[in-house]
């Protein structure tokens, strides 16, 4: 605004200039031109001869009169009077311009110092056009100006459009991974806000995209997994009955098939429960709120699904658990995985013909503790602190059995821990290993 204004005025001023400029051009070029035509054309001698009768068409210019030097009045009745600014400015400088809008100019120029025809005055009128005054006078001015006006909206607009421009730019690209530019947004105005606010759209869609990208990545890498996982005791399963259909008729060898194929089917259904609780874990689950559990028949139930197993492998399974409740605080689901998982490890890793026990019993103030032991191999030290860990077995566990993906401990130690249970593993001499989990039992 403040430059459109300065523009007009710039355009004002510029007119007035060149106008006057004009106005003493003018001066300077009539001026001695009247003055020759009377002094050395013989025109002033003529006029003085006869001034109630001298007047003169100079082609180009219009007529020229003659004045007396003294009184600034004509003594031919034709002439016209000169009007009170002429004979100011003629007093003042011995020449006088005046423009008469729409009517042409008159020059007025003294050019003897006395006598009849001292002063002449040659008024264009009808011959110099309104519109050649304004091509002579105006024009120049009103072009100075008119470029002085665009010149200076240019100067003060141009880096306006060259930051909307950059804008734009940066508003097609934003959220992508390559080629956001960002907007310069130094200027305290409304575009430097909004490149303000697009370098943070730009950067809040970047990291919902890489977030977006890293959960997907972690999912198909974790259907992969469980799908590889699931593919082994699938296809030993498929086996086994295969194998079983084609020993009809030897009771002992189908038979043996069958309860591999039967080890599958636990193993396939430990797995699945666990892949779904780590899934779970993963998204942030924990004990729902309020829920409560008898931990007797947590225990009971844990027992139940690996009794098959036990039998199979020749393992005997005592279970001890108290006769009143021990209720506590936690999802039922959840804690027979916990306790299912330590008695599963404890008949699949302990001794083939074994032993293994699990203990319910109140402990300290207020709290319980489920003891699962077996007499099998046990883990050595260095590997104690490593039970627990996602993926990890021993070695001694991959020799004996190729199933297994060091899940179950991992899933057991993290719902313990959301439940405030304390898990710890020790081990048994002479062999085996001890599994304690410790926490509260909800009072009565
Ligand atoms: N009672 C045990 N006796 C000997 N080693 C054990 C016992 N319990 C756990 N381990 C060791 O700890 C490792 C991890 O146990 P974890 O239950 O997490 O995995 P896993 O039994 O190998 O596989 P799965 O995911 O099917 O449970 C086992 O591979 C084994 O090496
Ligand atoms: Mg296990």
């Amino acid at each position: 605004m403040v430059g459109v204004l300065s523009s007009i005025v710039g355009a004002i001023a510029a007119w007035l200039a060149v106008g006057l400029s004009n106005r003493a051009m003018i001066a300077r070029t009539l001026g001695p031109e009247l003055t020759w035509v009377m002094r050395d054309r013989g025109e002033l001698a003529r006029c003085e001869a006869a001034p109630a009768a001298w007047s003169l068409e100079i082609p180009g210019h219009g007529k020229v009169w003659a004045f007396a030097a003294a009184t600034l009045r004509s003594e031919n009745p034709a002439a016209p009077p000169l009007d009170a600014a002429i004979t100011r400015e003629l007093e003042r400088d011995g020449v006088a311009v005046r423009f008469l809008p729409g009517a042409g100019g008159m020059i007025a120029i003294r050019v003897a110092p006395g006598g009849p025809c001292g002063v002449v005055a040659s008024h264009w009128g009808p011959r110099i056009s309104a519109v050649r005054l304004a091509a002579l006078v105006g024009l120049p001015g009103l072009l100075a100006g008119l470029a002085s006006a665009a010149i200076s909206v240019l100067a003060g607009v141009r880096p306006l459009v060259r930051r909307i421009a950059t804008a734009r730019r940066a508003a097609a690209r934003v959220g992508e991974r390559e080629g956001y530019e960002p907007a310069p947004h130094d200027v305290d105005d409304d575009l430097g806000a909004l490149a303000r606010e697009l370098d943070r759209a730009h950067a809040r869609i970047r990291a919902d995209t890489e977030e977006i990208h890293r959960r997907s990545t972690a999912l198909s890498q974790h259907v992969a997994d469980i799908a590889h996982d699931l593919r082994t005791p699938i296809a030993s399963l498929q086996l086994a009955l295969e194998q079983a259909l084609l020993t009809e008729g030897d009771a002992a060898a189908t038979r043996e098939l069958l309860v591999r194929a039967a080890e599958d089917v636990v193993y396939l259904g430990g797995l699945t429960a666990n892949l779904r609780m780590a899934t779970e874990l993963d998204d942030g689950w924990s004990h729902a709120l309020g829920a409560t559990v008898e931990l007797g028949e947590t225990v009971d139930r844990a027992a139940a699904r690996l009794r098959f197993l036990a039998r199979e492998k020749g393992v005997a399974l005592d279970v001890a658990v108290p006769d009143e409740p021990v209720r506590v605080a936690a999802d039922p689901i959840a804690a027979e995985q916990v306790v299912a998982n330590v008695l599963e490890n404890a008949v699949i890793h302990g001794k083939p013909r074994g032993h293994v026990a699990v203990m319910l019993e109140r402990a300290g103030h207020g709290g319980f503790r489920v003891t699962v032991l077996d007499d099998g191999p046990g883990v050595v030290e260095e590997d104690l602190p490593r039970l627990g860990e996602r993926s990890f077995r021993s070695d001694a566990a991959r020799r004996r059995d190729g199933r297994g993906r060091g899940l179950g401990l991992a899933i057991s130690r993290e719902v313990a821990a959301r439940a405030g249970w304390k898990l710890t593993f020790a081990r048994e001499e002479p062999t085996g290993l001890r599994v304690t989990i410790e926490g509260s039992v909800l009072s009565s």
